[in-house]
């Protein structure tokens, strides 16, 4: 399918990639979340809430099978959740070349202390639940990945060309 598709923690940096990359490789742009929030006409954070986690897991699935059916020769940008489930780090391979950008818990924690999109994070003290979460979730991540790319300190322009460098 030959789509490049990037994945990783909250606040790793995959929808700002995914639209600088987009531009740099001249091929189209999706982001799981945002599309998922077209389909539905309502923030994730009102997925949440009213039809919980599930609910959305479900639909995010369900999501990618339908960019198996269509999608090709694009960047894919996909929730954070998105790899914790077999069947979708299956069909993110079927999918195409899959990139890991692992960020640690402060330099996610810096970019997200102020967010208030992010149901998850939404709790009394994020900082620790965002260490919980990525500890939880790394080797789900890693197990999806065809390339990890580590972001903590580096600029886009670093990033992007670490990505283009391993694009196949
Ligand atoms: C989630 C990440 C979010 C969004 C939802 C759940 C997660 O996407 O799908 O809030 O479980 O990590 P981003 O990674 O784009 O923030």
């Amino acid at each position: 399918m030959g789509n490049v598709i990037l994945i990783g923690f909250m606040g790793s940096g995959k929808t700002t990639v995914g639209l600088k990359l987009s531009y740099r490789l001249r091929k189209p742009v999706i982001d799981t979340d945002k599309e998922i929030e077209r389909e539905e006409k309502r923030s994730i954070s009102d997925i949440f809430a009213t039809d919980g986690e599930a609910y959305f897991r479900d639909r995010e699935t369900a999501y990618l099978r339908k960019l198996l059916e269509n999608a090709g020769n694009q960047i894919i940008s996909v929730g954070g959740g998105l790899p914790l489930r077999e069947e979708n780090r299956e069909l993110l391979r079927e999918l195409g070349q899959v990139f890991y950008l692992n960020a640690r818990a402060e330099t996610i924690y810096e970019r997200l202390k102020h967010d208030t999109t992010r149901p998850l994070l939404q709790g009394p003290d994020p900082q620790t639940k965002i260490r919980q979460l990525i500890s939880e979730r790394d080797a789900f991540y890693k197990a999806a990945a065809d390339v990890v790319v580590n972001v903590d300190g580096k600029d886009f322009e670093q990033i992007l060309c670490e990505i283009e460098k391993n694009v196949k």
